[in-house]
């Protein structure tokens, strides 16, 4: 027998039967997808994302390799002003190869408006609206999203609120070695992710390596290319943007990050680049959450938080949004364990709908710091309203309707007086050369 394809049931068996001290009540199947006849130079999963200031990129895969990588568009229906030629990749893994995957960075545009576009001058025609350039701003947020009835309950309940970014803070397809799981996902999300950007970090379920057959992330960083270049990070594993008056800094919890990493020294410098004027909130994401009091993936992000979490502090991070647990929680503000008036919210909002199922048994009692925790699947919104105020709510799928269970105004740390450089420590490292 071939040696890949022993090695790839090894995985596979593997990943079935994953033990797991918790019980997963419940999941929903995957999705089934009818087989697509449209015709090869079809633009199919489209999606867009920020790219620096008043840039976007959209990504679009065709299954002919000489489809153009070409975007005409404009601000009013069939009228295409503008055309922008892109990059292309492709990348096998296993016995699969993938189509084009087209990107192609489009702008400048102006803030808040509406624009129609065509990918590779072929197919249906698509429109997106642009993020403001002032607050308020509204984020829509969900992980672990995967591709079941689930997801597109999530799905269908983000589309019905009003937002300019989805943020997702890890695991997008489940696709797990499965190649063509990309694809289908790709499909699933087009309606949303080719109306509004979505900017994602990876997460385990990305990470795909086959030890020495494959490298991780492969399909993840063709397919879901991110402004890293812009934000001036070498790897699509960690990068930043911002939008209206939001700095967003988007880390790997797969790639190292100890002080010695890429990533650890590119933290520090954007960290000093923030302007706190320009942006007064700051939100950080990634994918294993600090603050978990459910049993799932109980203390996975000890080590990292360990290495990072007075960098984030002695910046003054609003909020982090962390994804991997299949539930929801909520922090007060905190650091180091400690409740601290200037230390971050922590969210994990792991629940978009995975195969998975949800993780629902927790550490009891509930830890000081936490303020709110429930199983259920769900998304959340963060409305930015203006410099000091923010809106957080979390509607839960609850019986295929958007139930809000949880809303908590934020202050910022900007209005709290955190950030006047009047705590010692962690701070005077940050800002020493
Ligand atoms: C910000 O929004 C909050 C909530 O709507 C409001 O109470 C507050 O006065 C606003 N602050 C400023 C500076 O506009």
């Amino acid at each position: 027998m071939d040696p890949k394809f022993v090695l790839l049931m090894a995985v596979l068996v593997t990943v079935a039967t994953g033990k797991s001290d918790y019980v997963r009540p419940k999941p929903r199947k995957n999705l089934q997808f009818p087989w697509d006849s449209k015709p090869s130079s079809q633009p199919k999963q489209v999606h867009i994302s920020l790219a620096g200031n008043r840039h976007m990129r959209v990504t679009w895969i065709t299954s002919d390799k000489h489809s153009p990588s070409i975007v005409e568009y404009g601000t009013s229906p069939g009228k295409y002003n503008y055309i922008a030629q892109g990059e292309s990749t492709s990348y096998s893994y296993l016995f699969y190869s993938s189509g084009k995957i087209h990107h192609t960075v489009i702008g400048p545009l102006e803030h808040s408006t509406t624009y129609f576009y065509r990918c590779g001058r072929e197919g249906p025609e698509f429109q997106l609206k642009t993020p403001p350039s002032q607050f308020p701003v509204t984020f829509a947020v969900a992980g672990d999203m995967g591709q079941t009835g689930w997801t597109k309950s999530t799905l269908d309940h983000i589309d019905l609120c009003e937002y300019d970014v989805h943020l997702l803070p890890g695991d997008l397809s489940y696709a797990d070695y499965i190649q063509s799981l990309w694809d289908t996902f790709g499909e699933l999300v087009q309606p949303l992710a080719s109306a509004r950007p979505w900017m994602v970090t990876e997460g385990n379920h990305e990470k795909e390596n086959i030890m020495f057959l494959e490298d991780g992330f492969q399909s993840y960083n063709a397919r879901w290319k991110m402004p890293f270049k812009e934000s001036g990070s070498s790897s699509n594993l960690y990068y930043s943007f911002e939008v209206a008056g939001v700095h967003l800094i988007m880390l790997g919890s797969y790639t190292d990050y100890d002080e010695y990493s890429d990533q650890y020294s590119w933290l520090k410098a954007d960290l000093l680049k923030v302007d706190r004027k320009r942006t007064p909130w700051l939100l950080v994401l990634f994918h294993v959450p600090w603050y978990n009091s459910n049993r799932a993936h109980q203390g996975e992000g000890v080590s990292m938080m360990e290495a990072m979490e007075s960098l984030l502090y002695a910046a003054g991070v609003d909020i982090v949004l962390a994804g991997h647990v299949h539930a929801y929680e909520r922090s007060k503000r905190v650091y180091n364990g400690r409740l601290d008036p200037c230390g971050a919210v922590h969210m994990t909002i792991g629940d978009g709908g995975n195969r998975e199922g949800l993780a629902h048994q927790y550490i009891n009692p509930q830890p000081h710091w936490s303020d709110f925790r429930e199983a259920s699947f769900g998304h959340g919104e963060l409305k930015v309203v203006n410099s000091t105020h923010a809106l957080w709510s979390w509607h839960r799928n609850d019986d295929d309707e958007p139930v809000r269970s949880d809303q908590v105004w934020i202050n910022s740390l900007v209005s709290s007086g955190c950030l006047a450089d009047k705590r010692p420590g962690p701070r005077k490292i940050l800002m020493a050369p």
